[in-house]
């Protein structure tokens, strides 16, 4: 008989948002009319902007026309797309960052699972608690971890606790670790980071051979302009960092899909004889063989986000969640709740009222007002007695939302 991958055995229940979804499904089930807000996933909930549709519907008039028809594309992604993107994101920055150093792809969820394909598995890897689950889980199914504790931890992951006392920013660790997921602003806390803290990171890194996993898909909503947006803005980074971004939460592309990665070909790690090797040169090698592009049709969308028009209108759609979250923390702070995030990025993190566990709340919650957040035990044993709320919703449902919860819990 054939086998199985046995780490996968490891695994703890489900992925956290599909076992919401099981929670959430059968309290629907048990209650067809309560009219249930979900404030849980992250997910977007406003249209495309029009710039982006436009060129899509552009884009299939072309697919229709045999002289503009466009087949296979580059595995990469288009170069006008790549220019557009290392322009606008990173050299408007003043960040480094050739065209031919980004890799468009469907997402950074796949991302920053896939990476893991061009590095060993002897890596000493780093996460935060709390942390977005993707990180831990894919390192779990590619073998990297022993088994989990009773709270969750795998064995071999070095686990970096953000609390309230730490500003939710990691302790630069002691030991050496080889892979080190960051990810600002934060998933989930809302959390950033200042240049200063980059820059510290960088100089360890750079100081061990580490290589940092920057997870910046959220970058698009920093609203503090000392805050940097990429990991390039950092002194060094070039020769320690991959960067992971996406057209998901700021252009509204989450059903669409279309993110990149930033391998820098500076970047080098070790192979087993002890000579380095460019970690540009795999990642291009395991996407030419393992992908195919993103869509031509879905490129041109995500190339028009830096047009004009489009660069307006994502601007549009961000100032319109940061006012949801504005909402959101102003109403749970004048319900006595202890709030962090929401400044900075689309998530809001809250104490749980009353010492409630995560998970009794998230019942608690959608029991009797019929929200939906998401439990911070969810996101790692540190993230018990947190809760995370979501801005990406419709104004009406976020009132609405915030009137049930203020009108629940306030004392
Ligand atoms: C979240 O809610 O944390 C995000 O939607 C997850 C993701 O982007 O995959």
């Amino acid at each position: 008989m054939a086998t199985i991958n046995d780490n996968y055995l490891k695994l703890k229940a489900g992925y956290l948002f599909p076992e919401i979804a099981r929670r959430v499904n059968a309290f629907v089930k048990d209650n067809p009319d309560a009219p249930v807000i979900r404030l849980g996933i992250g997910d977007v909930t406003e249209p495309l902007p029009s710039a982006c549709r436009t060129a899509m519907i552009q884009a299939v008039e072309e697919m229709g026309d045999r002289t503009s028809f466009m087949g296979y594309g580059p595995e990469q992604g288009y170069g006008w797309l790549r220019e557009a993107i290392a322009a606008h994101d990173f050299r408007s920055r003043g960040c480094e960052v050739d065209a031919s150093e980004i890799f468009v792809s469907d997402g950074s969820k796949c991302d920053t699972g896939n990476i893991l394909e061009i590095f060993g598995r002897e890596n000493t890897i780093a996460v935060t608690d709390p942390v977005y689950p993707v990180y831990v889980d894919t390192n779990v199914m590619a073998g990297n971890t022993g088994a989990a504790n009773d709270k969750g931890e795998y064995g071999g992951l070095v686990y970096l606790p953000i609390t309230a006392e730490n500003d939710f920013t990691a302790e630069i660790p002691q030991q050496k670790v080889d892979l080190i997921y960051l990810c600002f602003p934060n998933n989930p806390t809302g959390a950033v980071a200042t240049k200063e803290h980059l820059q510290a990171w960088v100089e360890y890194a750079n100081a061990h051979g580490s290589i940092l996993f920057f997870d910046a898909a959220y970058e698009g909503f920093i609203t503090d302009p000392a805050i940097p947006h990429s990991i390039y803005e950092i002194e060094g980074a070039r020769t320690c960092a991959i960067e992971f971004r996406s057209f998901s939460k700021n252009a509204g592309f989450t059903g669409t899909r279309c993110a990149f990665t930033v391998v820098p070909k500076d970047l080098v790690a070790k192979a087993a004889d002890g000579t380095e090797v460019q970690l540009w040169q795999l990642w291009n090698r395991r996407q030419s063989t393992k992908f195919n592009g993103v869509s031509y049709i879905v490129q041109r969308g995500a190339e028009a986000v830096y047009s004009d028009a489009g660069r307006t209108q994502v601007r549009g759609l961000i100032d319109f969640y940061m006012d949801n979250a504005r909402l959101i923390r102003q109403q749970l702070t004048a319900a006595g709740m202890g709030v962090y995030g929401g400044v900075n990025a689309p998530y809001i993190w809250l104490k749980t009222p009353n010492g409630l566990s995560s998970w009794d709340f998230f019942d608690k919650l959608l029991h009797t007002c019929h929200v939906v957040g998401t439990p911070g035990a969810g996101f790692g044993a540190a993230g018990e007695g947190y809760f995370r709320i979501s801005a990406f919703n419709s104004r009406q449902n976020v009132e609405e939302a915030m009137r049930r919860i203020a009108e629940r819990f306030s004392s």
